[in-house]
């Protein structure tokens, strides 16, 4: 018997719904903190794999912690190179780490966390900042998730 292809699995997020709904508040004249708390919320009301959501923004050679929802972090602010998050920075790419156990200079927020994925907020040839997901799924996110999370990434950076 022929192995059929699987069907490739459509991504949790709705992303097309969340950049709606960002669009809708920047028409009703909401601004960076607002925007940025309304991706975290959203997606993590996603569930499972979104079980926390942090939107860590660039100012110089350091992340800081904007908004976030899920569990708190004692890692408010990452200097670019530390962690995954400041490795995505550092080497201006999406991250996705499968497994946290296995990836070097992984900071830990809680022990809960299983799988990560950093998705960078980019307008043109800046980074911006970056959404970092966490899961307590081992291999959270797939393409398609990541595709959908960048989706929203790009919208939200024409509106900051
Ligand atoms: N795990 C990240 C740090 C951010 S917190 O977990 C929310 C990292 O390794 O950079």
């Amino acid at each position: 018997m022929t192995e059929q292809p699987r069907d490739k699995t459509a991504p949790v997020l709705h992303a097309d719904r969340m950049i709606r709904a960002l669009q809708g508040a920047y028409a009703r004249g909401a601004r960076r903190k607002e925007l940025l708390q309304l991706v975290a919320t959203k997606m993590r009301e996603t569930g499972s794999p979104y079980t926390g959501v942090y939107m860590y923004m660039l100012h110089g050679d350091m992340l800081e912690l904007e908004a976030f929802d899920g569990r708190p972090t004692d890692h408010t602010r990452i200097p670019v190179g530390k962690g995954i998050c400041g490795q995505a920075v550092a080497e201006s790419r999406d991250i996705n780490v499968p497994d946290v156990t296995a990836a070097a200079g992984y900071l830990a927020c809680s022990i809960e966390t299983k799988s990560e994925l950093v998705v960078l907020i980019r307008r043109g040839p800046s980074i911006l900042g970056q959404i970092d997901v966490d899961s307590d799924v081992i291999n959270g996110f797939d393409e398609a998730e990541e595709a959908a999370v960048k989706d929203v990434a790009d919208a939200l950076a024409a509106l900051l």
